[in-house]
């Protein structure tokens, strides 16, 4: 067999990367009509975190075999750089890579990851592929406190890659073995397939084992080496539930230490989660019950309080977001005030020092600086000028039941609390409405605009009424 030194010279070579990526089992323990590489860990499918990784690690082609609930995470994960390869009956992982066999005919080297191992670096893969290539291959191991149902890699006394046996197939000595399999391995193309197609079932699952392909290699004298994965989280692999909420929690809480280095005050790391996504300035603090999901960037300087929930929000420096704040794509501009209990949805924007208050739902609006909403109001498809006032109860009614339709609220303006502004309408710089006018005509600049029921007032109304119910 040939040792490292007998290997051709182009092995040492930069080989193209290809990533094989396994994603067709069915995940029977996760109870779930949904494919388990599309269940979420911090807002994206496993598979999704996967694939980056792969792409990190400069791999030229990306061919995910797919199976059970195939289309559903063709759907989900579409891309170009993607070829979908069918594994129809999901005999097993060797199987699994075996269905790549016709796109690799190059000399290449295989990445083979798991759409289940989502914790995987690009720079891990590297290293990886770096090793395989002064060998016949590598894979990843990891020492666990609780291997759990991982595959357990067994060495020689020297310390080389001996084999690997699964758990269902383990006797007690070989299950204390705390090193596993994290799933990942830089093998090459196109020979590995030729040792895939070689393999039996021989085993507790009657599956065909990737592991067997490369427990077979090292005992014909391949060099198989073996990575210690430094962070051994990038080893776990999420079969059930409980995994999965290990997996997600795992990478929160790496975005909230990468915060923490960075300057930013976490009051409770452990009660803060935050996408990898997210970014926040220096200086800003976040209380206890604070989400921040998906590309979220928020200025230095700011405080969030307990209870704020943000998703894909641009916020300046200096914002004070009180407590039980739900914004969504959404802009707030430097020094602004939002909530407790605010509401800001898509295509809400707010200019510097603008305020909104408890129980105030804005959509798809503009607020100019310093303009307030304070309390209970709806403003949907609107503009508000500069130092506008929005009175309690206000409502934009922007919806005719077919159409929307807009209003425009001037500079200086003061909308009096509960009106009612009947869009499309405006009221123009520095105009006023009188608290409970049902504006349905413009109000033009400066002037009032009052719409409502005169007062009037029935004179000993109390007496005339109780003399009333005397008679019963
Ligand atoms: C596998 C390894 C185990 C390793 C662990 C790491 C084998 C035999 N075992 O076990 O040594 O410690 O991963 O997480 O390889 N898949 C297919 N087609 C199939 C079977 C599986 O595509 O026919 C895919 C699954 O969707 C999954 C991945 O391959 O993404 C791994 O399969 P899984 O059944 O989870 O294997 P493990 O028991 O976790
Ligand atoms: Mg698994």
């Amino acid at each position: 067999m040939a040792s490292q030194e007998e290997l051709p010279a182009s092995r040492s070579k930069r080989l193209p990367r290809v990533a094989v990526i396994l994603a067709a089992g069915q995940g029977t323990r996760m109870r779930s009509s949904l494919p388990k590489v599309l269940h979420e860990v911090a807002g994206r499918p496993m598979l999704a975190w996967v694939l980056d990784a792969a792409r990190d690690a400069g791999c030229e082609r990306l061919l995910v075999v797919v199976g059970h609930g195939a289309e559903k995470v063709r759907q989900a994960l579409e891309s170009p750089d993607i070829t979908w390869v069918y594994q129809h009956e999901q005999l097993g992982t060797g199987h699994a890579v075996l269905q790549a066999a016709p796109e690799v005919t190059r000399e290449s080297l295989v990445l083979v990851l798991s759409g289940d191992v989502p914790l995987v670096s690009g720079a891990t893969l590297t290293s990886l592929a770096e090793m395989a290539s002064a060998g016949w291959g590598a894979l990843a191991v990891a020492m666990l406190e609780e291997p759990g149902g991982l595959g357990r890699v067994l060495t020689h006394l020297e310390g080389d890659f001996s084999r690997i046996v699964e758990a269902v197939d383990a006797n007690p000595e070989e299950l204390a073995v705390q090193r596993v399999n994290a799933g990942l391995y830089a093998l090459p193309g196109p020979e590995v397939f030729e040792a895939l197609s070689q393999l039996g079932t021989d085993n507790a699952q009657g599956e065909i084992y990737l592991t067997d392909a490369v427990t077979a290699a090292a005992s014909q004298g391949r060099k198989v080496g073996l990575l210690e994965l430094a962070d051994p989280a990038e080893a776990w692999g999420v079969n059930d539930r409980r995994q999965l909420a290990q997996v997600h929690q795992r990478l929160l809480q790496r975005t909230v230490e990468r915060l923490m280095k960075s300057g930013v005050t976490i009051l409770d790391p452990d009660r803060t989660a935050v996408e990898p996504g997210v970014d926040v300035g220096r200086d800003t603090v976040l209380h206890p019950g604070v989400t921040l999901l998906g590309h979220t960037v928020i200025g230095e300087g700011c405080t969030l309080h307990a209870g704020a929930h943000l998703r894909d929000c641009h916020i300046g420096a200096g914002v004070t977001i009180e407590p039980y704040s739900c914004l969504h794509k959404t802009q707030v501009a430097d020094s602004c005030r939002v909530g407790p209990f605010a509401r800001l949805r898509p295509g809400a924007v707010l200019d510097t020092g603008a305020r909104v208050g408890n129980f105030v739902e804005v959509k798809n609006s503009h607020l100019g600086e310093g303009s307030k909403a304070g309390h209970l109001a709806y403003l949907g498809d609107a503009r508000v000028g500069e130092g506008a006032n929005i009175g309690a109860g206000v409502v934009t009614c922007n919806y005719d039941g077919e159409k929307k339709h807009r209003s425009e609220i001037g500079k200086k303006a003061f909308v009096g609390s509960d009106t009612m502004l009947v869009a499309p309408v405006s009221v123009g710089d520095g105009a006023t409405t009188a608290a409970g006018s049902v504006i349905t005509n413009d109000v033009p600049a400066g002037d009032l605009g009052v719409g409502r029921a005169r007062q009037r007032n029935v004179s000993g109304w109390a007496k005339r009424r109780s003399r009333g119910n005397e008679g019963d």
